[in-house]
């Protein structure tokens, strides 16, 4: 097993759990959001106003090739990173896939703040969690394509990350 990549929807935790996880494996930990938003030298809502979300989606599907190459990795993906039938052979092939899943009220309290999510803004017409239900069932299929899935809605960052270990060591192939 060469990296452990994390999906799942906006607001499941991946960047928190992924930084977590990458530590108590010795793994290293990339951010795929964060590598496009140093490489581009400014902020995914900015690189939406200004050169639309099929341009952040090119930088993404580079972002995804570049991390796949590596190893002993914790992947962060962004939310829509799945969406690309291409990201999603690569990830597969790139190591095992653990899906972080929240409950809508969840999700809706975590990504509450306008202006960080241009994906999840632009659905919203003033009903939000309406804007999370609907994103959620378009993608839904996609996140169970994953070989493991943790629900973060109630476990603490320690315990998520203790679960995916277990599931880890169940599949083989690591030591800790
Ligand atoms: C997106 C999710 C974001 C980021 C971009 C698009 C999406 O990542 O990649 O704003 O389409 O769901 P997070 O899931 O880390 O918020």
């Amino acid at each position: 097993m060469k990296n452990i990549v994390l999906i799942g929807f906006m607001g499941t935790g991946k960047t928190s759990t992924g930084r977590s996880l990458a530590q108590r494996l010795g793994f290293c930990f990339i951010d795929l959001d964060q590598k496009i938003e140093e490489a581009a030298g400014m902020t995914i809502p900015e690189m939406f106003e200004r050169y639309g979300e099929a341009y952040f989606r090119a930088r993404e599907r580079e972002a995804v090739v570049r991390a796949s190459g590596r190893s002993h990795a914790v992947i962060a993906t962004g939310g829509g990173t799945v969406k690309d039938p291409e990201n999603r052979r690569t990830l597969r092939e790139s190591g095992a896939v653990v899906c972080l899943q929240a409950d809508v009220d969840t999700i809706l309290q975590r990504t509450q703040t306008r202006g960080e999510r241009p994906v999840l803004d632009g659905r919203d017409e003033g009903d939000r969690r309406c804007a999370i239900k609907q994103l959620l069932e378009e993608r839904r299929a996609l996140y169970e394509e994953a070989d493991f899935t943790v629900d973060t809605s109630d476990r603490s960052p320690l315990q998520v990350v203790d679960e995916i270990v277990r599931f880890l060591r169940g599949r083989g192939g690591l030591h800790v």
